[in-house]
């Protein structure tokens, strides 16, 4: 029976601070290598864990640290083939011995790589930019918004993170601090409740017609909407299946443009289809995309339609000296082959549903496990206080967190509050790895449950 509930809600939580190493509390400051890190970036230090590792080699699902144990990786959102893939080691090194240039010049490798790249999204996605970085490409999105509706007003979720550029971060909620949003950026909450309209995609439509109304109540132009179409960092919502597309069609009457971003779930991560929206069954303006696209090789880059693109053009020049350089196009190529070849779409969708399954016998015995969510490789498991779902508990979060880490599983948080365990291993990931995640999860909340 449901404990009553005897606890107020948390303190909402920076997705850049969850399972964090803070200098502070942390007992191993003591080491040569962390104090030269600290001592070189500063403040800017974003270590991961209460006693950071030090990795010195990786391959498959698999990572070593310099103590020489190894850690299953389902913290992994870039080297989403598996790490070092040797096609992928063997294609950026025979084309790196070959050519490096920037985009001024022709080169045969580079419109392969959009060629195939292209084949991926809707015909009408067919004018690719290429960038080194997600920030940079959603940058870019947003620019090409405001030249098409000459307006500023954007549309993001309550917990986004969309990168590190200054008008990214003012679109970044789960990325400020002290800072407020500013007055041109309004949020809705994820697509996670249905309330009184009885299906989420309702719900989520009224939502976006309440933000639309009140930019203008501001005296802001709605420009656009953007989301990660699996809400990552609001804490993974995925169900059910076309939940965006009557928001998409509201967007669209008032005159905004719907840029999709792809830079967590793209590539093939969610196993029912290559990109994240397409699960929605809509097509946006714009698609950015990076993370995985060259499985750890630097590189992203956006998808739109020619004439937004030319819009934006005719308003400013564009160029990046790194972005759509030949060794990047050959890393991407090999990351969309493996994909491909391997048929790693299939297997996210195949191990997703193992995991999934095994989580949810995992909940029927532990009731400090409110929710399983997500898709394909893809999954969110909500912690809350025993018997309570309505109580999150990131400390217990924190904690398996940790007690993974110490059983060799490397697992990482999202969500408002940080209670939401982010599940994402390798897209190669066998269903051997797959059980030992789930074992060394259940041994990681029983060792919590004893003490
Ligand atoms: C959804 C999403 N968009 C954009 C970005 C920014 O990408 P990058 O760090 O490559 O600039 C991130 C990074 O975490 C992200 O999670």
């Amino acid at each position: 029976m449901a404990k009553k509930n005897t606890k107020t809600q948390p303190a909402a939580r920076q997705i850049l601070d969850m399972n964090a190493f803070d200098a502070e509390t942390s007992a191993s400051t003591s080491s040569p290598l962390l104090q030269r890190r600290i001592a070189n970036v500063g403040a800017s230090a974003v270590l991961f864990y209460r006693e950071p590792l030090e990795m010195v080699s990786a391959s498959g699902s698999w990572m070593t640290a310099a103590d020489g144990k190894r850690y299953l990786d389902f913290y992994n959102n870039v080297p989403s083939v598996g790490h070092t893939h040797p096609r992928v080691v063997a294609a950026v090194t025979d084309q790196i011995s070959k050519l490096n240039i920037n985009s001024r010049y022709l080169s045969s490798v580079v419109d392969l790589y959009l060629d195939a790249l292209k084949a991926t999204f809707p015909a009408s996605l067919s004018n690719v930019v290429l960038s080194c970085s997600g920030s940079e490409a959603n940058d870019l999105a947003l620019r090409i918004a405001a030249a098409t509706s000459r307006g500023t007003g954007i549309i993001v979720s309550e917990n986004a993170y969309h990168g590190n550029t200054s008008i990214i971060s003012d679109i970044s909620p789960s990325a400020l601090k002290r800072r407020k949003l500013p007055d041109h950026v309004v949020t809705v909450p994820a697509p996670s409740h249905a309330g009184q309209s009885g299906s989420i995609e309702n719900a989520f439509a009224a939502d976006m017609t309440r933000a639309i109304a009140e930019l203008e109540r501001r005296g802001h132009k709605f420009s656009a909407f953007i989301c990660d179409s699996i809400f990552s960092s609001d804490g993974v919502y995925a169900d059910p299946p076309g939940f965006l597309r009557k928001a998409v069609e509201i967007v669209h009457k008032a005159g905004g443009l719907y840029i999709a971003d792809e830079v967590q779930p793209g590539f093939a991560r969610t196993g029912e289809a290559f990109w994240g929206f397409a699960r929605h069954g809509v097509v946006p303006d714009v698609v950015t995309m990076g993370k995985p696209m060259g499985n750890g090789f630097p590189m992203a880059g956006l998808t739109t339609r020619p004439d937004l693109l030319a819009r934006f053009c005719e308003d400013t020049g564009y160029f990046s000296t790194f972005g759509a350089n030949p060794v990047a196009a050959a890393a991407g190529m090999a990351v969309l082959n493996v994909i491909h070849d391997e048929q790693l779409q299939d297997n996210a969708l195949r191990q997703g549903k193992h995991i999934t399954a095994r989580l949810l016998d995992l909940a029927a015995k532990d009731d400090r496990i409110a929710e399983i969510r997500g898709a394909g490789l893809f999954l969110g498991i909500e912690l809350c206080r025993p018997g309570q779902k309505e109580q999150p508990d990131a400390e217990l979060a924190s904690s398996v967190i940790n007690g993974l880490k110490d059983r060799g599983v490397l697992i990482g948080a999202a969500g408002r509050f940080g209670n939401t365990l982010k599940v994402r291993p390798p897209l190669s990931l066998t269903e051997q790895e797959a059980d030992i995640f789930v074992d060394r999860l259940e041994e990681a909340l029983s060792a919590i449950a004893a003490t």
